[in-house]
């Protein structure tokens, strides 16, 4: 079910973009990815947060086991999805945390939300949760080479690597400003602001 929920979930965001492209000849969404959670990384999570390791409690205790990431173009675009996907009136928000307005202190940002997506079954319909993380590219390489770099490092080179980091955030937080300049696509008239 998780896999049928992330699924159509996609169909979904597929069929948005493509309103975007007939409409307004331009596209919020640059790419996407999708991911199943493994087994091993499932029952890792479950230990970690003090659960019994078994579907029941990971269908009551985990909301990333289904997870996609959109990346958008411009940081505008990110919010206009979001408030697309709100506008889908049977998925449920269950969570939204805006790591953008609000970027974490090592300089992560994107926007999370968990959406519940119903998955109708033989004998009636249940919500299953996908985590989105929305970003534009620029957010997508600081936080990909982020986990690649930091992730497991030994505790000697953290402080200068949370430094880097830091800076690179900075550096990339700017080029986008700079980018902002071509952002006409005309999209947002009709947004109504958060
Ligand atoms: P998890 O238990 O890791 O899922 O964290 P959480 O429940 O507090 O959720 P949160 O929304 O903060 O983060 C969920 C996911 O966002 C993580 O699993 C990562 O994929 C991504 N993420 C959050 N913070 C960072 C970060 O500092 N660096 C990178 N590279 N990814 C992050
Ligand atoms: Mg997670």
């Amino acid at each position: 079910p998780y896999q049928d929920a992330m699924a159509n979930l996609m169909t979904r965001l597929d069929s948005l973009n493509n309103d975007y492209r007939r409409k307004y000849k331009n596209y919020p969404i640059h790419h996407m990815q999708e991911r199943i959670k493994k087994k091993e990384s499932i029952e890792e999570k479950l230990r970690r947060k003090g659960c019994r390791v078994s579907a029941e409690e990971a269908r009551e205790n985990l909301t990333d086991i289904a997870g996609i990431r959109i990346i958008c173009y411009f940081e505008e675009d990110i919010y206009h999805v979001l408030e697309r996907i709100k506008r889908q009136t049977d998925i449920l928000i269950l969570q939204e945390k805006d790591y953008i307005r609000q970027e974490k202190e090592n300089g992560y940002r994107s926007l999370h939300i968990i959406v519940g997506i119903p998955v109708y079954h033989i004998d009636g319909m249940d919500y299953y949760p996908v985590e989105i993380q929305m970003r534009t590219m620029a957010m997508d390489l600081w936080a990909s080479m982020e986990h690649r770099v930091c992730y497991k490092k030994l505790p000697e080179h953290r402080d200068e690597l949370a430094e880097a980091f830091c800076q690179y955030a900075d550096i990339l937080g700017k080029i986008e400003e700079q980018f902002e300049a071509y952002n006409e696509t005309g999209m947002l008239e009709e947004i109504t602001p958060a």
